[in-house]
């Protein structure tokens, strides 16, 4: 079973008072196991609403979202959670870590949801950490990291629990053109090593060149 994720026929509208925003109008979407594709399009395209019911963290008005297999269609909302737990590594443009923790603790936190010991999730961590060359970082908090090293602590946390899928919404939206390089390569290169389907949005196309295939939303639709 290589494919990871499968969207078909995906629409979604939101009703504002007596207004009626179709934002998604009918996309189907298959990704591999360790495939990269880079979504491009417009501000107000459908980007992020698209990322968010491939997540299982909105609902799509009609169609299905397969996860592994999985027919998230039909599922109640704590088997939706389940799902995402289980199956799903999130990366935002603003890196989203908490505060008060340290990068180790940031990054063991999904283990930590998942149930799993102090022990082995911090083991984990700590692994993770140093494959993303920050080692020397683990107790620092995300204050007191770059903004490129933010990135990495957010990445290394998306790939900690060894999702099949990862979704990254503008990863490197807020990085220069020099550190967005280098963070979109880790990605790819944790993609690849740990055989994950990603799907990242991007608005640089120099860096959408590099992922396995590109599709462009436009108003809605794969054009
Ligand atoms: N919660 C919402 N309520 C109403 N309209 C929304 C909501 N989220 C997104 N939209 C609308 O859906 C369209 C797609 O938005 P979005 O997915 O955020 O685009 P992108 O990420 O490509 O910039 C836009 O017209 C936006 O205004
Ligand atoms: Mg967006």
């Amino acid at each position: 079973m290589s494919v990871v994720l499968e969207l078909i026929d995906i629409t979604k509208s939101f009703s504002q008072g007596d207004l009626e925003i179709v934002a998604i109008k009918g996309i189907n979407l298959t990704l591999k196991k360790a495939e990269m594709i880079a979504l491009i399009g417009p501000s107000g395209s459908g980007k992020t609403t698209l990322l968010q019911i491939a997540g299982l963290l909105d609902s799509a008005s009609s169609g299905q979202v397969i996860i592994n297999d999985i027919d998230s269609s039909k599922a109640n909302d704590v088997t939706r959670t389940e799902i995402r737990k289980n199956n799903i590594g999130f990366i935002y443009q603003f890196h989203h870590l908490l505060p008060e923790f340290s990068a180790l603790e940031n990054v063991a936190m999904p283990l930590l949801i998942q149930g799993k010991t102090r022990d082995v999730a911090f083991a984990a961590a700590k692994k993770i950490l140093e494959e993303v060359e920050l080692a020397d970082r683990v107790n620092h908090k995300p204050a007191e990291l770059s903004g490129g090293q933010q990135q990495r602590v957010a990445i290394a946390r998306a790939v900690v629990s060894r999702p099949s899928l990862i979704l990254a919404d503008e990863p490197t939206g807020n990085l220069d053109s020099e550190l967005s390089e280098k963070v979109f390569s880790l990605l790819q290169r944790l993609v690849k090593n740990y055989q994950i389907g990603c799907l990242v949005v991007t608005h640089n196309i120099t860096l959408a060149k590099k992922a396995d295939r590109i599709l462009s939303i436009k108003d809605g639709k794969i054009s």
